[in-house]
This record gives structure tokens, C-alpha cells and sequence, in this order.
């Protein structure tokens, strides 16, 4: 039976290696990509790792859910939750939801996905953290919009049954 949950959505920088971090900051600063991430999360719940959460802290206008092992962890003005499907749980039926990283949290979340928003950056930097493989068995890209040394990418989960693959 299929795990994908229909109003789930994945939004990353992508490096062309696949780095998309190292482990504390993002790898570039992209200005324009970041007003991209604003107006496209704006009035949407967020999905974080703890470790993505200390590197942005809470954004405003979202509702943030931080997942975390720890029981004690808690900070103002997000949620927490002990598993990606607890966190899905807690923001289901709130609209569209935004996974917003990092590396062990997209990798988590990925099998409940139904959409893929990626701005794949025209760098290969160093970095520990990776966005996981993109299967062009699973996905379809649906979009495209180039800008300098960058691109932002829509990809939907493929409708194809597995046997006709
Ligand atoms: N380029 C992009 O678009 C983008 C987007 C977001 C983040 N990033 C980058 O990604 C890096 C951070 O990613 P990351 O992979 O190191 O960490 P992460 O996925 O943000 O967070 C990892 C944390 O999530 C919690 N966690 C992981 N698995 C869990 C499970 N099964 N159950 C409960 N909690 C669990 C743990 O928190 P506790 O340790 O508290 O237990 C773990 O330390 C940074 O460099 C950041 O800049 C890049």
C-alpha cells in the first residue's frame, strides 16, 4: 500500500554532487532562491530535523515542526515531534505541507512525498550532507524555470505502476 501523502512537498538546494550542506550552514548564498523558499513555504506548516532547526531557527508566518530523539528538547514557537510520520501526523490536514530538510530528515520523509521543488544549484561544493537520489523511476519533472547558475525544478511522483516500469 502506498505511503505517499498527496499534500506533502519536499523543497531543497541541490548542488549537481548532491551536496545540499555540511551539517551546520547551506553551502552558497542564493538571495533570489531564498525569497523562492519564503513565497513558496509562506502560510504553510514546515517540516525541519533538529539540526536544520538550529541553523534557521523559527521563520515567521510558518508553522514550524522540529523532530527530534530527545524528549527534553523544546523551544518557543515551533512543535516537536519524535518521527517524521508524527510530525506528518501533527500538521495533516493543514493544507499543502513543506519538507524543508536537511539530509537525515528528506532521506526519512521521502517515501510519503508527492512532490519535489528543487533549485538545483550550477555548484559541486564540499560538504557531509546530501539530498537523496532523485529515481527517474519514481519522478517526473512537471517544470523547469532556468535563472543564472541556477534552476528551479518541479518533479511529481510518478503515476506508473511498478510492473509496467
Ligand atoms: N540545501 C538545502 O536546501 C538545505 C535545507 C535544509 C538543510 N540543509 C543543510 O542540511 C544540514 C543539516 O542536515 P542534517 O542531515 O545534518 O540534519 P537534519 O536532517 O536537519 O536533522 C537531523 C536531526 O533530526 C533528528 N532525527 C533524525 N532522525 C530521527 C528519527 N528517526 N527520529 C527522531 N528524530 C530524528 C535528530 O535530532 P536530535 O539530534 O535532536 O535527536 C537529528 O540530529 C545543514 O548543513 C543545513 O544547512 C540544506
Amino acid at each position: 500500500m502506498s505511503e505517499v501523502r498527496p499534500n506533502v512537498t519536499m523543497i531543497a538546494a541541490v548542488g549537481r554532487n548532491g551536496v545540499i550542506g555540511d551539517g551546520e550552514t547551506m553551502p552558497w548564498h542564493l538571495s533570489e532562491d531564498l525569497k523562492f523558499f519564503k513565497r513558496t513555504t509562506m502560510g504553510h506548516p514546515m517540516v525541519m530535523g533538529r539540526r536544520t532547526f538550529d541553523s534557521m531557527g523559527a521563520l515567521p508566518g510558518r508553522r514550524s515542526v522540529v523532530v527530534t530523539r530527545s524528549r527534553d528538547w523544546s523551544h518557543d514557537g515551533v512543535e516537536v515531534a519524535h518521527s517524521v510520520e508524527e510530525a506528518l501526523d501533527l500538521v495533516a490536514g493543514d493544507g499543502e505541507v513543506f519538507v524543508v530538510g536537511g539530509g537525515e530528515v528528506y532521506r526519512l520523509a521521502l517515501p510519503y512525498v508527492a512532490r519535489l521543488v528543487i533549485t538545483e544549484v550550477d555548484q559541486s561544493p564540499e560538504g557531509s550532507v546530501t539530498f537523496p537520489e532523485i529515481d527517474p523511476e519514481d519522478w517526473v519533472e512537471t517544470s523547469r524555470e532556468a535563472r543564472t547558475g541556477f534552476a528551479w525544478v518541479t518533479y511529481e511522483r510518478s503515476s506508473r505502476p511498478p510492473e509496467a516500469r
